[in-house]
């Protein structure tokens, strides 16, 4: 199979998207990262991704009326560059429903927490303020609700005592620089099957390497 022409759709810093970029550039993997999307034209990602030689494109959210619009152009910047398949990687805008049904099975995210605890913003200070002793990060099929939708690969790290949102966080993005790409390998081999909410065959795949990291 060749490999899938992939959009990474971004709104900032766009670390995961390097990391994504980094593990497609072996000739084996099954993604080839076609387009670098971001609804911020100046998100400092784009600069990353040009550097890479990776075709680029800014749609500013802020001058259409609505979502519709916006994703009007979206899709149109996506078929302009014949994508199929999607990686949101710190993309903060929310998605019609009508745009992730188009997209069903071959759009995936990745969230900062230890899905389905902590959907939405602000993971890393509310785990700390719940006290728990787990958190982690989350890729998963994006589907209508937010944070939500079957789930390919995750991965833990401790809290530790001393941690603030930002050490927390950083350890947590670690992981998430682990499991994405490890996740677009799977979920473009089209080696699993989804079944419900359930990512059947993943488990084979990630076995060894989606792990909870030793302490610092
Ligand atoms: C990442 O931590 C990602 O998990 C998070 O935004 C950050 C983007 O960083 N995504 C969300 O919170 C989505 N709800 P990056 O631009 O360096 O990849």
């Amino acid at each position: 199979m060749s490999a899938r022409r992939t959009a990474i759709l971004i709104s900032g810093r766009g670390s995961n998207m390097a990391s994504l970029i980094d593990a497609a550039r072996n000739p084996d993997f099954p993604a080839q990262i076609a387009l670098v999307l971001s609804n911020r034209p100046d998100a400092p990602g784009l600069a990353t991704a040009k550097a890479h030689g990776i075709a680029t494109a800014a749609v500013d959210h802020k001058i259409y009326a609505g979502r519709e619009a916006f994703e009007g152009s979206l899709q149109a910047m996506l078929d302009t560059h014949r994508i199929d398949f999607i990686c949101l990687a710190g993309f903060m805008r929310l998605l019609t429903a009508s745009f992730v049904e188009r997209w069903r099975g071959r759009m995936i995210n990745i969230h900062p927490a230890i899905l389905p605890s902590y959907k939405g913003l602000h993971t890393h200070e509310r785990a700390l303020a719940d006290g728990v002793k787990l958190h982690g990060c989350t890729v998963h099929y994006v589907v209508p609700e937010m944070d939500s939708g079957p789930i390919i690969a995750q991965a833990a790290v401790p809290v530790l005592d001393d941690d603030t949102p930002e050490t927390l966080g950083a350890r947590v993005l670690a992981q998430e620089h682990v499991i994405y790409p490890l996740a677009l390998e799977i979920a473009a081999s089209g080696r699993v099957r989804i079944d419900g909410n359930r990512v059947i065959g993943a488990a084979k795949t990630n076995d060894n390497r989606t792990l909870v990291s030793p302490r610092p």
